[in-house]
């Protein structure tokens, strides 16, 4: 059994676990890193895409980068607002324009591929494609984290916190005490696609159409991501390119005439959707972050920016807390995390609810398209309607 010390161990080398221990080694906190998954299989799942404001600046302004070569500026796509398209015609919400502020496409692989070049060049302790990872003795001042290695080898990483940053199927939150659950679950999915084609247009754009939701997201010059509502039983393999294109051709089609640029699907997946909070974040010296304490339906992209919020808060109460010996300091952990988490859960359903086709009984499937079509049309031409679409879409300020 190999036996190592130190002040936080993290459960999941993800983003929000990369991004907590980058934090809490520039304040001088010792960390070690443990996942399940190889980098290499972290690095080619694909997530959302789009960062918002103080996301990009807690990656440029916290020393992932070397000065002056800030990839997430550098490489990723500054974008000032979105489309909602409904009705056969597109409508641009100005970001810029409603609050000084606009969002970037970098996609949550490019997010974890920087912050893990940083703790390498740092030299953090990040152990990937580990087995049999278990939590033990938390109730006590020497909580552990136990693992084995691929060649059978025992390990034991004994520290004075515990962080269960290890995603929407968590291990760690089992372990938090007087938990309540939330849960909102919905009745369709979104199947994604990774396209080689250019651009269809320059922002994103977001579709009720009565076939259902799509959306049109982007990667590369040459790559595009694209997504449509579909049901959660659906089998990917069942959808040649053909289909795929005739179903997004159907749903973005009016009498504007836009068209969607086609090409060779690359990659198909169904995704699951559902809201979920769990409260506490914390209990004694285990704390949840990101999606292993809640998790958003896609709709906004909101899952790493919350994350990513979340590492935030929390490396600051840890250093509280580490810094004056004081467990109290990590007392309002959740309260604030949490303060986050509800405004975008609230964002999230709410722009589902919007743009989804919810399926039921057709007179009030009828009267469901007839009002997201009212609350869509006041939506792009009142200010204060579309303000709270792109407060909510570029993100509320720190506080
Ligand atoms: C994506 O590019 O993957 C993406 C963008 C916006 C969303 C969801 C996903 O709301």
């Amino acid at each position: 059994m190999t036996m190592t010390r130190t002040q936080v161990a993290i459960v999941g080398g993800g983003p929000a676990g990369l991004m907590l221990s980058h934090l809490l080694h520039r304040s001088g906190i010792e960390c070690v890193v443990v996942d399940n998954r190889t980098v290499e299989e972290i690095r080619t799942t694909h997530r959302a895409g789009i960062l918002e404001r103080d996301s990009v600046r807690l990656l440029a302004e916290t020393g992932v980068y070397e000065t002056g070569h800030e990839r997430v500026i550098t490489h990723g796509d500054r974008h000032g607002g979105i489309y909602l398209r409904f009705g056969g015609g597109s409508h641009h919400i100005d970001f810029e324009e409603l609050v000084g502020a606009s969002v970037w496409l970098y996609p949550q692989t490019a997010v974890f591929v920087d912050v893990h070049a940083a703790r390498t060049r740092d030299g953090g302790d990040l152990r990937y494609g580990i087995t049999d990872t278990a939590v033990h003795d938390l109730d006590t001042d020497r909580p552990r984290v136990t693992y084995a290695d691929l060649d059978g080898r025992a390990h034991e990483v004994t520290a004075d916190l515990v962080v269960g940053a290890d995603g929407s199927r968590s291990l760690c939150r089992d372990h938090v005490e007087a938990r309540s659950r939330y849960f909102r679950e919905y009745p369709f999915a979104w199947f994604g696609i990774l396209c080689e084609a250019p651009r269809s247009a320059p922002e994103l754009i977001y579709t009720r159409s009565d076939r259902g939701f799509a959306l049109i997201s982007q990667r590369t010059d040459t790559v595009q991501r694209m997504y449509f509502q579909c049901d959660p039983a659906e089998e990917a393999s069942a959808w040649s390119d053909d289909r795929i294109w005739s179903e997004l051709q159907a749903r973005l089609s009016g009498p504007d005439g836009f068209e969607l640029e086609e090409g060779p699907v690359i990659e198909r997946t169904v995704l699951p959707f559902r809201s979920f909070v769990q409260t506490p974040m914390r209990s004694g010296r285990l704390l949840l972050a990101g999606d292993a304490a809640h998790t958003v339906p896609p709709t906004g992209a909101k899952g790493l920016n919350l994350a990513l919020a979340d590492t935030r808060v929390l490396a600051e109460v840890i250093e509280r807390a580490i810094g004056k010996g004081d467990l109290d300091a990590l007392d309002a952990y959740t309260d604030r995390a949490l303060q986050r988490v509800w405004k975008a859960q609230h964002f999230s359903y709410w722009m589902t609810t919007m743009l989804h086709r919810a399926p039921g009984q057709q007179e009030h499937r009828d009267f469901d398209e007839l009002r997201q079509l009212g609350e869509l049309t006041s939506l792009v031409s009142s200010e204060a309607g579309a303000t709270y679409l792109a407060e909510g879409y570029t993100g509320w300020p720190t506080a």
